[in-house]
């Protein structure tokens, strides 16, 4: 048989999405979540920072009651010198039942999942994809609205985020209206039109207040070639979300973690009452077990 994995968007279909967030909606829901039967040993290789992802990740495994093993780069031997393929060659040897991994490279838990016939998850590859970050922020929005399809506006570093690549694959496939707002050097509209057409562009803040929910996304500055900082000042300058830009109306989303005044402003951050930025992180254990229970059963 051959083994699922969740290291794309791509690999999941609508229905796929719709059980696994209602999985993940139901542990929400749930007073006491059952262990497994059959303890397994899953792999947690985070090659890059992380705070939500891991933690999360490893939360979602205990409390299923699997075996969460934790390697960061600056506890592994890459950090001594190893290549990539002797590490992986390594971790496999001890035979996980799971890979969950985090790399800088694009594609990189695509490429090594065509070798192992465990399932493997993508924790986020460099500028690509970040599957279960989009599969959470569709549990919160799900949470609120059921299945209506809301507007949903993206807002910032669209070119080098790999939550927005997911975000726009995903609500693309269950058929949201989506709207990008980011200035020319955030945004590669060839690349965005590839997967959806009808995407509809904005330049400003102006309309923010029409769409239900408005995600906004951190800056990737270790991704931004030299000129960054100029870019990060002229986006501060004029898409920083303040608090004169807001009715009341959008729900408030970001992936975090956020760069305090460069996307968000501390007023709107910390006072903003349509903010979800804690139940996204809240989600995020438990859709992670969904993920497990969906690809472990
Ligand atoms: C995101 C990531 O690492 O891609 N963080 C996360 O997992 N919540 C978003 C980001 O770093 O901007």
């Amino acid at each position: 048989m051959v083994n699922k994995n969740i290291t794309s968007i791509d690999d999941l279909s609508v229905k796929d999405i719709n059980l696994i967030s209602n999985q993940a909606i139901k542990f929400k829901n749930s007073k006491k979540i059952q262990f497994v039967k059959n303890p397994k040993n899953i792999f947690n290789l985070f090659l890059e920072p992380s705070t939500r992802t891991t933690v999360s990740f490893e939360l979602a495994a205990k409390k299923l009651g699997y075996n969460s093993i934790n390697i960061n780069f600056e506890k592994s031997s890459l950090s001594k010198g190893e290549t990539f393929t002797d590490t992986m060659n390594t971790l496999i040897s001890m035979k996980p039942d799971a890979l969950i991994i985090r790399d800088k490279t694009n594609f990189s838990p695509q490429n090594i999942s065509k070798h192992l016939n465990i399932p493997v998850i993508n924790a986020g590859d460099g500028t690509n994809e970040h599957p279960t970050q989009a599969l959470l922020d569709f549990c919160v929005i799900k949470s609120i609205y059921k299945n209506k399809k809301i507007s949903i506006g993206l807002c910032g570093d669209i070119k080098h985020s790999r939550v927005a690549h997911s975000n726009i694959k995903l609500f693309t496939k269950l058929g949201y209206k989506l709207h990008l707002i980011a200035p020319s050097y955030f945004i590669d509209k060839n690349e965005v039109n590839k997967i959806n057409p009808n995407i509809i562009y904005h330049k400003n803040l102006k309309k923010i207040n029409d769409l239900d929910v408005l995600m906004m996304l951190r800056v990737q500055k270790e991704r931004i070639p030299k000129n960054g900082k100029n870019m990060m000042n002229s986006f501060k300058k004029d898409y920083c979300l303040l608090s004169e830009h807001l009715s009341s109306k959008p729900y408030l989303m970001h992936p975090g973690p956020v760069n305090r005044n460069i996307e968000i402003s501390d007023n709107v951050l910390d006072n903003y009452p349509k903010s979800l930025i804690l139940t996204q992180v809240e989600m995020g254990v438990y859709l992670r077990m969904a993920c497990l229970k969906y690809l472990l059963k």
